[in-house]
């Protein structure tokens, strides 16, 4: 069971506060031949500014500016020493009322009953093995008296970790045969038996098992239907494929590993042609994957890496979204036919492989109209294999494919107020903090009025207090903007783009947040 927490330590995703460490690879790959069969859009809205500079003091310009793209931060952040944090020095942040993000967050938005149940999960830390054993036992007895569907759902996502917990398994046995070979491993057999002995398997497979229990209780509730890949054999639910995904990802992590190891400057950067393109905090090789977002490599052992690491609760937690999402299209819905009701337009930033889109097309009417943005064309090309494959489990043919668009956040090529919903997820701690608010106002701009921006990322400092000392530690697997995510106070970002904080949610390692465009 040991052998699981290397692994787990080194596959790319967002967050896992206390298993760290890291490598990485490089790669160079053909963009054009991808870049060929991508769509593209002009750009027919101009962008607003809410900013009035008038009305700031000189420290509060400062505070704009370190909004304002890394060239002006850049000067200003001379005047910040290392030291220092940059909250400090504007007295309009939150920072200066609110303890953490978590709390922030509570004086602004509506929060569900699971926030304060994650807050309390093992809060202080002091849960036993016995205790994480008896959480999944009571999981696992109240699926068997829920009735048959949730026996289904139950054994279909047992399996389901199952499968994660063998490739983490396997990937780790790989790694570890591989640093013995080129190393005395010493060291990774001490961090091996350092996890191992406090638990955090079962920790782990106690979250799962939760993370399912949340799910189902959406499901029950009619928020969203049953993953489509219960009973269809979709990509990632094809026996056929698991040999193939294993192999890819033990091969991924054996690299992952080595350069993790080495974590020379070098391991560090994606090379990327850079054509004006790709802004400068684009060329990390995050998670010292190969060549970060930038390679076919990555793109194809990505949903398989991210589920290893959460034992296969990683879509659980992306189908937080779905909940307001769902929210939204039901109520546009029920509009009346005479007040001009068109399809459902959503737009996806940041999309990496599409997966959470197939779940959103598969909740939301047939007729909607789905647009997926990421910079990557090497993931953009798993969108439209994942879309395809979903529209191919479909019985109604005239489902029109995803729209797909190779373009930035912060520079979305859309027509002012084109979409009711925008979605993003696990993008925001990969960004320094001036991107996230020049997205966040794109996201804003590109919504209509009344419609909803809906953010899915990584836990923040107080969102489970548990983890507020080590979260942090998840910057070593190369996520240069980590640190300053989980204490960045994320909905000032969307309330300065003039969005209103809605609703909040969490789910074991993940925090859903939405907002609204005024009318
Ligand atoms: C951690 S992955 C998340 C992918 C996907 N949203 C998911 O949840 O599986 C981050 C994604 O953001 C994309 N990305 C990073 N910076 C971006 C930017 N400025 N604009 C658009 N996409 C970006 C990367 O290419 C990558 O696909």
């Amino acid at each position: 069971m040991s052998t699981l927490i290397p692994c787990l330590a080194f596959v790319p995703s967002h967050l896992y506060s206390n298993i760290i460490k890291s490598d990485s690879f490089h790669g160079t790959s053909s963009l054009a031949s991808v870049t060929g069969e991508l769509e593209t859009c002009e750009k027919d809205g101009t962008k607003t500014d809410n900013t009035s500079q008038d009305e700031v003091t000189s420290q509060q310009e400062l505070s704009v500016n370190f909004r304002r793209g890394l060239d002006e931060f850049a000067v200003q952040k001379d005047l910040i020493s290392s030291e220092d944090d940059a909250d400090s020095l504007f007295p309009s942040s939150p920072a200066h009322t609110f303890s953490s993000p978590a709390e922030y967050d509570k004086s602004k938005f509506q929060l569900d009953d699971r926030v304060q149940f994650w807050i309390d999960y093992n809060r202080n830390g002091t849960m036993t093995e016995e205790d994480f054993q008896s959480t999944i036992a009571g999981v696992a007895g109240r699926f068997a008296a829920g009735g048959n569907d949730a026996r289904q759902y139950w054994l279909r996502h047992l399996s389901r970790t199952g499968y994660f917990f063998a490739n983490a398994a396997l990937g780790s046995v790989a790694s570890l045969v591989q640093q013995k070979l080129h190393s005395d491993g010493e060291g990774e057999d001490n961090f091996v038996k350092a996890m191992a002995t406090s638990g955090v398997i079962l920790r782990l497979l106690s979250e799962a098992a939760l993370s399912y229990e949340q799910d189902y209780d959406n499901i029950k509730k009619g928020k969203y239907k049953e993953p489509h890949d219960m009973y269809t054999l979709n990509a990632q639910n094809n026996p056929l494929s698991f040999g193939r995904q294993t192999a890819r990802f033990v091969a991924e992590a054996m690299g992952t590993m080595a350069r993790r190891n080495r974590a020379s400057e070098e391991d560090k950067r994606a090379r990327i042609r850079d054509d004006g393109r790709y802004p400068a905090y684009y060329h990390t090789a995050f998670h010292y994957q190969t060549n970060g977002w930038m390679s076919r490599e990555s793109a194809n052992v990505y949903e398989t890496s991210t589920e290893t690491l959460f034992l296969g609760r990683q879509d659980a937690m992306q189908r937080t979204a779905l909940v307001p999402l769902v929210a939204h299209a039901r109520q546009q819905r029920g509009r009346p036919h005479g007040s001009g009701r068109k399809p459902l337009r959503v737009l996806e930033v940041a999309c990496g492989t599409g997966r959470f889109m197939t779940f959103a097309r598969d909740n939301l009417p047939p007729d909607s109209e789905f647009t997926a943005v990421d910079l990557s064309p090497f993931y953009l090309q798993k969108v439209k294999e994942n879309d395809r494959n979903w529209r191919s489990l479909q019985r109604d043919r005239s489902i029109k494919p995803v729209q797909i668009v190779h373009a930035k956040g912060e520079d979305l090529p859309f027509a002012e107020e084109h979409f009711d919903a925008v979605v993003c997820m696990y993008l925001y701690h990969e960004i320094p903090r001036e991107v996230r608010a020049q997205i966040a106002a794109e996201m804003a701009r590109v919504t209509k009025k009344g419609g909803r921006v809906i953010l899915t990322d990584s836990l923040q400092k107080g969102d489970r207090p548990v983890n507020d000392n080590t979260m942090g530690n998840f910057e070593k697997m190369n996520e240069p903007f980590y640190r300053d995510y989980i204490e960045d106070f994320l909905p000032r970002h969307f309330e300065d783009a003039g969005l209103e904080c809605l609703t909040k949610t969490v789910l074991s390692s993940t925090k859903t947040l939405t907002f609204g465009k005024p009318l």
